[in-house]
């Protein structure tokens, strides 16, 4: 009996194995004396899908405050220069995970905002000198990912919301005047406006009407020093959208 309950959490809720490296930092397992795959019987050291995820954003126990003052002061030192980083990523995925709450979404695609841009964290960076012309591909990089753990209502609209920045700007002429500079500038990297064949194709993808909807919660997730809930709020939306 014992074991069963073991298998069906290592199912559920412990979907990756060993270490994975996400934004430059190796991520070992944060609660290994909790976690049932500790035993002998099990394989070596795993990591919890959403506990990976947390750690992109900074971790449990993370101080936005002081994280905030390294990115403004800078440092030399890689760990706090990686929390400075993570302070951005947590801030723009809860702001986004809250429009999506707002807005009255199911759990998945509120899962799906928090995670929109989680790509960014472990795609391959540009080569030197190409930085310019590069695009990181971060929506595809995440669906690939968040594939293998979560349902599709959750990866299929990360994986779209780059497109959909591409469909907003064909479909909805005043759509451009609220992109941020940053937007625009990636817009051109990422194909620039649809045209009708690609609108009609990407209107035909599932959940591509979701995708458009986490590039909106995305433009409006962009406040500078907003006061953040705990990152706990957001783990039952993950657990929720988490395959059977
Ligand atoms: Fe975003």
């Amino acid at each position: 009996m014992k074991d069963q309950i073991t298998k069906a959490e290592v199912t559920r809720r412990s979907f990756m194995a060993g270490t994975t490296v996400l934004g430059g930092a190796i991520l070992t397992s944060q609660s290994a004396s909790a976690d049932p795959m500790t035993t002998e019987e099990t394989w070596s050291k795993p990591t919890n899908v959403i506990e990976q995820i947390v750690e992109v954003f900074g971790g449990f126990d993370f101080d936005q405050e002081s994280a905030e003052a390294v990115r403004k002061n800078g440092t030399d030192n890689a760990r706090l220069a990686y929390h400075a980083k993570a302070a951005s990523r947590r801030s723009h995925a809860i702001q986004c995970a809250l429009q999506a709450e707002q807005a009255g979404a199911d759990e998945p695609f509120i899962a799906a905002a928090l995670v929109h841009d989680i790509g960014h964290s472990f795609a391959a960076p540009a080569p030197i000198g190409l930085e310019d012309e590069y695009d990181d591909l971060h929506g595809k990089v995440a669906a690939y990912w968040l594939r293998n753990a979560f349902v599709e209502e959750v990866s299929e609209p990360v994986l779209l919301h780059v497109p959909g920045k591409r469909y907003l700007v064909s479909t909805r002429p005043e759509y451009m005047g609220i992109l941020s500079a940053g937007s625009i500038d990636s817009l051109r990297r990422q194909g620039g406006p649809m045209t009708d064949d690609e609108i009609q194709e990407f209107e035909a993808r599932p959940h591509s009407d979701w995708g458009v909807e986490v590039r909106i919660w995305d433009d409006k997730a962009k406040v500078r020093g907003f006061e953040l809930p705990n990152i706990e709020r957001f783990i039952p939306y993950l657990e929720a959208s988490l395959k059977v």
